[in-house]
């Protein structure tokens, strides 16, 4: 078999079978449920959020959001509003119910997406050019909080950023970059290995929501999973290990969305 068929086992789904029988969870053990967010250091630069509502956006018929949608690699130059940026970390992360696990022990989250066993095991990082009101560097949103903290500046970002997106230059001069870490063990505790298929899953849906999002705000998006694994955790400081970047999306204004619909 060629090696890299070999990547198709993890494709699978073993649930019933359970291929790992034998071992037990860590949450069947009784080890302590990992913290659902990383908590900013003491001290740390916190900008909080504005209120997401429907009111700030520009389509609100969702079917013509559906139609709208596409891969958008061309923003203008105009610069993102704080309210929008809230509206789409919202969208793709946002806080509904802090619940009871399912089973057993521990909390669990609900949000505005959904992911398997309600692990939601993302952080998520942007990389900030332009948005009113924001230094440019990197931050990381809090869904428990609904707000950002600044946590450094990267010099010649854009450069870096497109270097890291393996030359995609819409990845590095686009106003805003969401960056998605997975941080496995928030899987694994409960799932064990069958928990590292549902986890990129879950990155698809977040990913939608951020399409689906932009789209209603006039903005624009692109998934993007073609990039070089160490210089984006290197980049955002990631240790490549417990915590690294599954998925990205640039983010930026479109002139004119109706227009450019068959681009
Ligand atoms: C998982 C995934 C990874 C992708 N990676 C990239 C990428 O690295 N670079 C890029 O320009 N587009 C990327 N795309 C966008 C696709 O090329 C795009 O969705 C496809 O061509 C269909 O176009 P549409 O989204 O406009 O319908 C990716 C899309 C998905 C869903």
């Amino acid at each position: 078999m060629r090696e890299w068929k070999k990547n198709r086992e993890m494709m699978k789904s073993h649930f019933d079978s359970d291929a790992f029988a034998g071992e037990e969870s860590d949450q069947t053990l009784g080890m302590k449920q990992p913290p659902l967010e990383i908590e900013p250091l003491p001290d740390s630069r916190i900008i909080d959020l504005p209120e997401s509502s429907a009111a700030e956006l520009t389509e609100q018929n969702i079917y013509k959001c559906f139609l709208k949608r596409k891969s958008r690699r061309k923003y203008s130059e105009e610069s993102i509003s704080l309210k929008e940026l809230s509206y789409m970390l919202w969208a793709t992360q946002g806080l509904k119910r802090i619940v009871p696990a399912y089973s057993m022990t521990g909390k669990a989250t609900l949000r505005t997406v959904p992911s398997a066993g309600a692990r939601h095991t993302f952080e998520t990082y942007l990389a900030v050019n332009d948005v009113t009101g924001l230094e440019s560097g990197i931050y990381r949103y809090s869904a428990l909080n609904h707000n950002i903290v600044f946590l450094f500046k990267i010099a010649d970002m854009k450069k870096k950023l497109t270097e890291a997106a393996v030359g995609q230059s819409y990845v590095g001069r686009a106003p805003v970059i969401f960056l998605w870490a997975c941080k496995p063990y928030l899987g694994e505790w409960r799932y064990k290995g069958e928990s590292h298929k549902a986890m990129l899953l879950d990155a698809g849906h977040v990913c939608q929501n951020l399409y689906l999002a932009a789209e209603s705000l006039n903005l624009g998006t692109v998934a993007i999973a073609a990039y070089s694994q160490n210089k984006v955790d290197e980049l955002l400081r990631l240790d490549g290990n417990d915590e690294f970047i599954v998925y990205l999306a640039p983010v930026g204004k479109v002139e004119n969305a109706y227009r450019h619909q068959h681009d």
